[in-house]
């Protein structure tokens, strides 16, 4: 039997290159050798105010990209958080078992409360313990996600441990956190020290998957690049290793044979060549997209039948929880 694996992505924005190559991509890689569920996490999305109607249409967006990069909904499991209810249910159950001292401590947390100052809401604070309940409810071994998560995973295993304890069972499968694979981490093209972000607050700083040709050629342009004019990657070199990092995981072709390709050659040159690549890359890919938001009835189609295939897990085991707990009948 195949090992699971859970990951998921808020519908709270629009996709950027830095979360193709730090999360899709890598979901990709695992999606043969293990049984995956990937979840359009629209609950966690509400913790911060959203307009509806948009986070409707950002949910389909997120679905189509899924699509669109390559989840294939034949051998992995795709599905809208709020279209399972017991993950909801899950949360409640899993509030009793965490501490307020372990949510205090959780530095998103203290982060998003500081950005969103005007509305600390429960569910803000709530937030990691609906993430367990996403993670648990599916038994995963594996949870490929952002190092930003990683404390968010330990909160999952604490949850897990105490109610395994608790009820002298193996109630829950310990998840473990996968993090980025080394080069997987892409930073702001026009700040290299912190990761591409659409909170960055300039455009300038990311590659949408949806941006067309002409802004992405403008983009890359405009990025930032070291004091010196060779094109090498390095400790001493931020923004080419960046540039040549997004280049190379887009291409397949490693960062030593790029530099080679433009050894005695200019900034200028390289990041034409990277455009042109880039867009080479998305031209398809949009395409794609394109085909599964004009057809709302397929999509529909393939969000009802990760929706089901979810329920059928996740039923199973809120059920379980409930009848340790001394729920239901
Ligand atoms: N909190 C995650 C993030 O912001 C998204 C998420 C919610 C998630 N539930 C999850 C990721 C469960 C992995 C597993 O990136």
């Amino acid at each position: 039997m195949k090992q699971r694996l859970f990951s998921g992505i808020q519908p709270s924005g629009e996709l950027h290159i830095g979360n193709y190559i730090g999360a899709i991509k890598q979901w990709l890689g695992f999606q043969e050798s293990y049984e995956s569920f990937f979840c359009i996490v629209d609950l966690h999305a509400i913790t911060v105010r959203q307009d509806p109607a948009k986070l409707r249409e950002q949910t389909r967006k997120l679905a189509s990209w899924y699509l669109a990069c390559g989840i294939d909904p034949e051998k992995s499991t795709m599905f809208v958080q709020s279209d399972v209810p017991a993950h909801a249910q899950m949360t409640w159950v899993f509030n009793t078992f965490t501490q307020m001292g372990e949510l205090q401590r959780m530095t998103q947390y203290k982060d998003k409360s500081k950005q969103h100052a005007e509305n600390i809401n429960v569910g803000l604070f709530d937030y990691p313990v609906l993430m367990a309940a996403d993670i648990l409810l599916y038994d995963p071994e594996i949870v490929p996600v952002g190092e930003d998560q990683k404390q968010h995973i330990e909160l999952a295993r604490d949850i897990a441990t105490r109610m395994n304890n608790a009820y002298g069972r193996e109630l829950f499968v310990l998840p473990k956190y996968v993090g980025q694979k080394e080069g997987a981490r892409v930073m702001g093209l026009d700040n290299p020290e912190k990761k591409m972000s659409k909170s960055a607050g300039s455009e300038w700083n990311y590659i949408l998957l949806s941006d067309t040709a002409d802004v992405v050629a403008k983009k890359i342009k405009r990025a930032v690049t070291d004091t010196d004019t060779v094109v090498r990657a390095g400790d001493d070199k931020p923004a080419l290793t960046n540039l040549l990092t997004i280049y190379s995981m887009l291409t397949g072709t490693s960062i030593a044979d790029l530099e080679k390709q433009y050894a005695g050659k200019g900034y200028g040159d390289f990041k034409t060549g990277m455009a042109e690549a880039m867009i080479a890359w998305l031209a398809p890919l949009q395409e794609k997209y394109a085909i599964y938001m004009n057809d709302p009835a397929e999509l529909d189609r393939a969000l009802s039948r990760g929706a089901q295939k979810a329920n059928a897990v996740a039923q199973q085991k809120l059920h379980n929880v409930y009848q340790v707990v001394g729920l239901g009948r």
